[in-house]
């Protein structure tokens, strides 16, 4: 069994204006893989070309050049896309029905036992109460979640959620955050875009960053945040007198404290001087990196210089 859950190789796609037929490469040659029983986060701004790169894993679109593997196999063997849950960018569903009746379709057509896995979905997704309501009258967050429990049913080695956080209040976005670590847990393979990196630093294990079709970056995603990392501390003390020079720069806050930024280089100096100044030491709270850091180091270009791009592709 090979270890790899996802192998892309050299993937690209273009596609044909609808008037004048020219082409267009939207995905060029992109490459990476995800190991087996991990959780891999596809990130990247809109238009990057994440939906496209999932429609080609699942043979919803063919690739115009490269090769994918999955499982070990070809996205267009029914027996491969039998191991693989999903769930589309925008699921659209029979609204007449219950969530009940919604999942019972999906469980038969997944071939799993219908009943009991029917009401261990609606219960991880958090939708008990709402079995009996008609899709019609689900909120968005709430048809989400359908989505979500209607990728899982399948009981699947390797889930593919495009966007699975979209549209998602605070407490939306943790529930379906925890919903995927549960589900790696259980030894599922699982694969998601998005382009909320702070999500995707919560609970991925390794990311791909993907900007106008190609992979900026690949790595794991502690390595990552750790190169971003700022290498310096928010300092707060408290006391009265005159603060040590690497502290002058400190603004005074109420109840004698004063605040700032150490280089981490001189933390250990500036604290023994304050404390000898006569101040007590109340936090010394490292700065961490990011992956937004990292990604926009990464493509090297500011988030305004982003929209302004993403405004002219649409003129
Ligand atoms: N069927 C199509 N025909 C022509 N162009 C397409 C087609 N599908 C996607 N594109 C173009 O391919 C690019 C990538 O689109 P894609 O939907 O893959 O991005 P995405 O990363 O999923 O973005 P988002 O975060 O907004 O969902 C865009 O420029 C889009 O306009
Ligand atoms: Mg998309």
């Amino acid at each position: 069994m090979s270890a790899q859950a996802i192998v892309v190789e050299a993937v690209s796609k273009s596609f044909a204006h609808d008037w004048t037929l020219k082409k267009k490469e939207v995905v060029h040659a992109i490459s990476f893989q995800v190991a087996r029983g991990e959780c891999f986060g596809f990130v990247g701004p809109n238009g990057a070309g994440k939906t496209t790169t999932i429609k080609m894993l699942l043979d919803i679109i063919r690739p115009s050049a490269g090769a994918i593997t999955l499982l070990g196999g070809r996205p267009s063997d029914p027996k491969v896309r039998a191991r693989v849950g999903f769930l589309p960018e925008r699921p659209y569903f029979y609204e007449h029905l219950t969530a009940e009746e919604t999942l019972t379709l999906y469980a038969r057509l997944s071939g799993v036992d219908d009943r009991r896995r029917v009401r261990e979905m609606l219960a991880l997704v958090g939708l008990d109460a709402a079995r009996d309501v008609a899709l019609r009258r689900f909120s968005k967050g709430m048809l989400q979640r359908i989505g979500l429990a209607q990728a899982l049913i399948g009981d699947t080695e390797l889930a593919i959620l495009d966007e699975p956080m979209s549209g998602l209040d605070p407490v939306g976005r943790r529930h379906v955050r925890e919903i995927i670590l549960q589900q790696r847990a259980a030894g599922r393979t699982m694969f998601f875009s998005s382009h909320i990196l702070s999500d995707v630093e919560a609970i991925c294990d390794r990311v791909a960053m993907v900007h106008e079709g190609r992979i900026m970056l690949t790595g794991d995603v502690h390595d990552l945040v750790a190169r971003a990392g700022k290498n310096e501390s928010d300092v707060t003390v408290r006391g009265q007198g005159t603060l040590p020079p690497a502290m002058a720069h400190f603004s005074a806050r109420p109840g004698d404290h004063h605040e700032g930024v150490v280089g981490n280089a001189a933390l250990q100096a500036a604290l023994d001087a304050a404390m000898r100044a006569g101040f007590a030491i109340v936090s010394v709270t490292p700065k961490r990196g990011s992956l937004e850091d990292e990604f926009l180091r990464g493509i090297g270009e500011s988030l305004s210089a982003l929209a302004t791009k993403e405004a002219e592709a649409v003129k």
